[in-house]
Parts: C-alpha cells; sequence; structure tokens
C-alpha cells in the first residue's frame, strides 16, 4: 500500500530557523510513535542539509514503522535504530555509533488508563529509561543538549477559576503516569546541575493528529464510530475538558524552542482550544457521518471512570510565545484532518490492531 504522508491532508506551516552551528547528530528516543515521528520529520523535512536525525525506539504497542515511511525519502540524513531507553547498552552503543550531540527524549508509556494498571511499566520506561539515558549521556561525553518532553500533567490539577499555570509553579501530579513524568524530570535537572548538561523541558498539553495510536481519546472514539460502536465515555467526564493541540504545531513549537529557546529553560505549550469531553462526542460524531443513526447521545457508553481523573488542565505558554511561535490549526480543522485520516487507514497503520482491540 502507498503511504502518502499524513502531512499531505493539512500542509503543516514549520518555520525555517537559522539552523544551529553547534549541532549535527540528533537523537529522537520515542520516534517511531506519535509525536516522535512528526518531530523527526519536521526536522528531517525543514533541515535536511543541517542535521542528522536518528530515530531511537523500541516498537511498542503504539509505535508503527509506518510512521517512519518517510525516512525513504531522507536516506542520507535520517535513519532508525531499534533498541530500549532503559538498556544502558544499547543506548551507550547508539549514542557513541552516531556520535550525537543532541537528544529530544519523547520515548515514554504515555496511556495514562494503562498507568493505573501496569504502573510499573510506566516506571521503567519513564523514570529508569530517562535515567539510562541521562547516565549514558554523562559518560559518553559528546551530548551536550537534552531536550525533554514532559506534560502539562505534572502540575496536577486545575481548580476552577485558578489561573494557568506557569513554567515557576509547584509540580503536583495526580497519577502514575503523571507521577513518573515529574519524576523524570527531577532526574534531568539534578543530571544539568551534576554534569553540565544543557537541559530544556517541555511541558505540552494534549496533543493530537493522524498517527496517534487509538487509545487516546480522539484516535479511539473515532475508531469506535469507524465500526458502529459507541464512545465508551468515563463516567461523569462530559464536562472534564482538555486543551488541544494538532501535532504539527507541536513538532513547531519544539521546533522554535529548540533554535530560539533558552538553554535551562522549561517551556509550556499550549493551545487556545479548550475542548470538554462532550464537545470531543459531539464533534467527532457529526464528522464520521452518523447523524443518520440517531442523536450523539445514543453512542456513547457510560463506562466507569479513572481511579483519579483530573477536571482540567491549563497551561500558560506566553513564554514560548515570546519566541515567535503560534498556534497556526484551529481545534476543528485539526479535527476535520485527523478524522480523514483515521477513516481512511485507521487499523491498517499498526500492526494486529483490530476492531476488538479499540
Ligand atoms: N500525546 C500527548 O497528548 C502528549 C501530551 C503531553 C506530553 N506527551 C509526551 O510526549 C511524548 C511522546 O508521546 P506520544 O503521544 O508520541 O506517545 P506514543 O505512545 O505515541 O509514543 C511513545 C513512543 O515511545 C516508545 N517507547 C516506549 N518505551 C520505550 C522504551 N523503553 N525504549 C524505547 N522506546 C520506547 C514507543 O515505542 C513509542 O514509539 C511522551 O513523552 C509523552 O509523555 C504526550
Amino acid at each position: 500500500m502507498h503511504l502518502p504522508h499524513p502531512s499531505s491532508l493539512l500542509p503543516p506551516k514549520f518555520t525555517h530557523c537559522q539552523p544551529r552551528p553547534d549541532v549535527r547528530n540528533i537523537l529522537i528516543t520515542g520516534g517511531a510513535g506519535f509525536i516522535g515521528s512528526w518531530l523527526a520529520y519536521m526536522f528531517a523535512s525543514v533541515y535536511p542539509d543541517s542535521y542528522k536525525i536518528i530515530i531511537f525506539d523500541n516498537l511498542e504497542y503504539c509505535a508503527s514503522t509506518k510512521n517512519l515511511a518517510f525516512l525513504a525519502e531522507y536516506k542520507d540524513s535520517a535513519s532508525f535504530v531499534k533498541g530500549d531507553i532503559a538498556c544502558e547498552e544499547q543506548v551507550f552503543s547508539c549514542l557513541k555509533t552516531h556520535k550525537i550531540d543532541t537528544i529530544f527524549h519523547l520515548a515514554a508509556q504515555t496511556h495514562v488508563d494503562a498507568s493505573f494498571t501496569d504502573p510499573y511499566a510506566f516506571t521503567r520506561a519513564n523514570v529508569l529509561g530517562t535515567q539510562t539515558l541521562l547516565e549514558a549521556c554523562s559518560k559518553v561525553g559528546t551530548v551536550k543538549r537534552f531536550y525533554h518532553m514532559s506534560t502539562d500533567e505534572v502540575y496536577g490539577e486545575l481548580m476552577p477559576f485558578a489561573r494557568n499555570h506557569v513554567e515557576s509553579d509547584p509540580l503536583a501530579p495526580t497519577n502514575p503516569y503523571s507521577a513518573t513524568k515529574a519524576a523524570a524530570e527531577m532526574l534531568v535537572q539534578a543530571y544539568a546541575k551534576t554534569y553540565k548538561l544543557q537541559t530544556v523541558i517541555l511541558r505540552p498539553n494534549n496533543i493530537f493528529g493522524p498517527c496517534q495510536y487509538p487509545e487516546k481519546i480522539i484516535p479511539k472514539f473515532l475508531m469506535l464510530l469507524k465500526h458502529g460502536q459507541k464512545m465508551t465515555l468515563h463516567r461523569g467526564s462530559g464536562l472534564y475538558s482538555r486543551c488541544y493541540l494538532y501535532v504539527t504545531d507541536a513538532a513547531n513549537a519544539m521546533n522554535i524552542i529548540f533554535h530560539r529557546g533558552e538553554e535551562g529553560g522549561i517551556y509550556n505549550i499550549s493551545s487556545r482550544d479548550e475542548i470538554t469531553n462532550a464537545r470531543v462526542c459531539e464533534s467527532l460524531f457529526s464528522l464520521v457521518g452518523r447523524q443518520r443513526d440517531g442523536c450523539v447521545w445514543d453512542w456513547i457508553q457510560d463506562v466507569p471512570g479513572r481511579l483519579s481523573h483530573d477536571r482540567a488542565y491549563g497551561v500558560d505558554s506566553s513564554r514560548l510565545e515570546s519566541l515567535g511561535w503560534k498556534q497556526e490549526v484551529e481545534f476543528d480543522k485539526g479535527l476535520g484532518a485527523t478524522a480523514s485520516w483515521y477513516m481512511r487507514f485507521g487499523e491498517d497503520w499498526w500492526t494486529g490492531l483490530g476492531a476488538k482491540d479499540i
């Protein structure tokens, strides 16, 4: 099957920054996953002559080698290495072989629901994996910069009427996933100080778009509707909200922070589109064209809620905006492109994913 790059659905506006003369070989961990593969695509397509991109990923269930199909077009500047960030030997060998000078660390266990049932897998990948990478950086000696992908969830739930979080606010995670992400941040900051590693921490809100494994709300509900099944909404969470940023805007935020940001800094990455779960359901229902089969409420199934479920998160990204970044893709536009992509490729993208797994 010919796989057009999903960027053809909604051509991204990536900013072409002045390439950094002190950077050559960039490792992207988790680069076969959703955001990592878009980040790798951004670097490969915008800076093919300036940087070499090495994707490092152990191909968990949520990864897809189809996310890496674009590498064929950028053979001279981008490549893939299969490996586990928690395996010292594999990490060390990759950093040395490819003379890595910069790391974008995105590899992680990312599904909050799974963090309640399999919490140690989260600690292994997100905490031990991050520390293994940092240890390898301290020993190999070539790595100068470490960009750590964290999450807005590290701040904990945003209380009604509270202002959005700024980067200096304390961390107060509320579930095993966000706790491992906060722990990883502590390690990054400690290694920065101990080993004089230049680090930057990124805290984005919810990111959506094509190539996201269908376990998170948008792709999961799209696939359920596609298969004529109801959207499984956590009990009582219809008015809970998240801010949603389209994935190319997130990749561009990382691009701008990398080229213009302050080393040692922390950057929130946020969207202005705060959307309730009920509105997500309504929008998906109208996009997938199930209207002829009743109203949206006929297509929602009430399922038990999470053990702890934050009502909202909110981060202030003025710091990022002062570097010249702005959100380009409105929620509805991004959702339309995302829905078309899942309707066309959906379950074909991930090995062994069938309707019963969604
Ligand atoms: N998707 C979001 O809405 C969102 C929001 C905020 C922050 N983040 C963060 O962004 C990063 C990327 O998220 P995503 O949505 O692309 O996730 P994803 O689940 O699509 O991808 C994660 C990738 O990490 C890889 N991976 C997992 N464990 C690994 C290991 N031990 N060794 C090597 N590779 C491993 C997986 O194979 C996968 O390719 C994560 O750090 C996540 O916490 C995501």
